[in-house]
């Protein structure tokens, strides 16, 4: 056996998840359609033609959910509004069963010792915003700000860390470039635009929150963040791996840190620039008192005139470990993530919001479910923040992708991310070995190296 490695006191351990991908209850307590309503009910778009209208059940178990909390002992938990249940238009009437939900969950985690982590946007915008042109309209973005004021006016007494945008990238360009999220669309210049609308009214909720909010009140943004290395040291290759990692990452860490789109992306774009108008900079860059980091592996690039607007392509390193989502697996990149950020942003506090692993885990015959591969896969990552923190990198907590097997968004129900098993049929859940073991490194608050 190793020696124990230690984390600071009070590292908040925690366990994320998010609204469509857990809760169910789709039509309940006056909820709007949402986005992703409307995209897993279009043939072909999702795996098998899941949907999230029952999920895990979680609008209806939330308390046994924060029993297994509990249990694992978890010191934090982040989740996601959805906000077509606070405004089933997207705007005007406010739900206040919508609102009456997230209280009820509020209070019960406080009771219960844990610290509520609000994400307010983790891509399940109502879908009457989307038919009035959704984050492509820059009135979203007011509607947005509302939607901010009226969850934090409730909650903001009790909880005091908000994220405003769950990964941007992902709902800008997988929403409106590749297609492969909801809404669907599949347009540079559509995507590029959102993304500016995405970053604008982060800034604009950051403002909202600390207005409306206490002196505890901390604000954030979760981006997901990947080391991109070239394939070759090659020219062509390192102009590559810089275009994407300008593409995933300084696009939208530049705005918020340093007040500025990164010029030789801007110049890429050309034509689908986004538009910008006076004073939105200074909003986007409005300031935050904590990054979100969510890493799952690292990207390795190789130029390719055919490989779209981009012309790359990313390549597999050979003799590598890669997980259920073909992800290749690569613990040092969580390091190198938490290092680059810090060196290059200096947000005044880190916290990875989302790591974990997908496997195809099964129920043995005697009712456990054995992940052994999830586990290491969670300690080696354990393990390169506990790096980081070492060198005064300053990481305040670490929630795992994912307390419990939930939607996987386009891969519908197929992936298991889950530290808790779910039994679909009869929702009955089963910690994971990998969330007693999880458990225990919170206990201990370390981990065996
Ligand atoms: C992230 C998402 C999260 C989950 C994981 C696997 O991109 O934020 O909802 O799907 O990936």
């Amino acid at each position: 056996m190793g020696s124990l490695l230690h984390f600071p006191e009070h590292f908040v351990w925690g366990a994320a998840t998010a609204s469509y991908q857990i809760e169910g209850g789709y039509e309940k307590g006056g909820r709007g359609e949402s986005i992703w309503d409307r995209f897993c009910r279009t043939p072909g778009k999702v795996y098998n033609g899941d949907t999230g209208d029952v999920a895990c059940d979680h609008y209806h178990r939330y308390r046994e959910d924060i029993a297994l909390m509990r249990e694992i002992g978890l010191k934090g938990y982040r989740f996601s509004v959805a906000w077509p249940r606070i405004f089933p238009e997207g705007r005007g009437t406010l739900n206040p069963a919508g609102l009456d939900f997230y209280d009820r969950l509020v209070d019960g985690l406080l009771d219960a010792g844990i610290q509520p982590f609000v994400t307010l946007y983790h891509w399940d915008l109502p879908q009457a915003l989307q038919d009035r042109g959704g984050w492509a309209n820059r009135d979203t973005v007011v509607a947005f700000r509302d939607y901010t004021a009226a969850v934090s006016e409730r909650l903001g007494d009790r909880v005091a860390h908000w994220i405003t945008h769950n990964e941007p990238w992902v709902a800008a360009f997988l929403g409106h470039e590749t297609g492969m999220h909801a809404p669907g669309i599949t347009d540079l210049a559509t995507a590029v635009q959102v993304s500016h609308h995405l970053l604008l009214s982060h800034g604009e909720a950051v403002r909202v929150l600390r207005e409306r909010g206490n002196a505890r009140t901390q604000v954030g943004i979760v981006c997901n963040i990947a080391p991109v290395q070239p394939a070759s040291e090659s020219e062509e290759d390192r102009a590559a791996a810089r275009r994407f990692d300008g593409y995933l990452n300084r696009w939208f860490l530049d705005p918020v840190f340093k007040g500025a789109y990164p010029e030789d992306m801007l110049a890429w774009y050309g034509d689908c620039a986004p538009e910008v108008q006076v004073g939105d900079m200074k909003a986007i860059s409005e300031k935050t008192d904590f990054l979100g980091v969510n890493y799952y592996t690292r990207s390795v690039m190789a130029a390719d005139p055919e490989g779209g607007f981009l012309r790359i392509r990313d390549v597999h390193p050979e003799n590598s470990e890669y997980t259920e989502m073909d992800w290749e697996i690569y613990p040092e990149g969580l390091y190198e993530t938490l290092n680059r950020v810090h060196r290059d942003y200096k947000a005044p506090l880190l916290y990875v919001t989302e790591n974990g692993a997908a496997f195809s885990d099964e129920v043995g015959p005697d009712g456990q479910v054995r992940d052994p591969r999830r586990k290491a896969y969670l300690r080696d990552h354990f393990i390169q923040a506990h790096r980081a923190i070492q060198e005064g990198i300053p990481l305040a907590g670490y929630f795992v992708w994912s307390l419990m097997d939930n939607f996987e968004w386009a891969h519908g129900y197929s992936k298991r991310f889950g530290i808790t098993y779910v039994d679909y049929p009869t929702q009955q859940r089963i910690l994971k070995e990998s969330g007693r073991w999880v458990g225990e490194v919170i206990l201990a608050n370390g981990v065996e190296a």
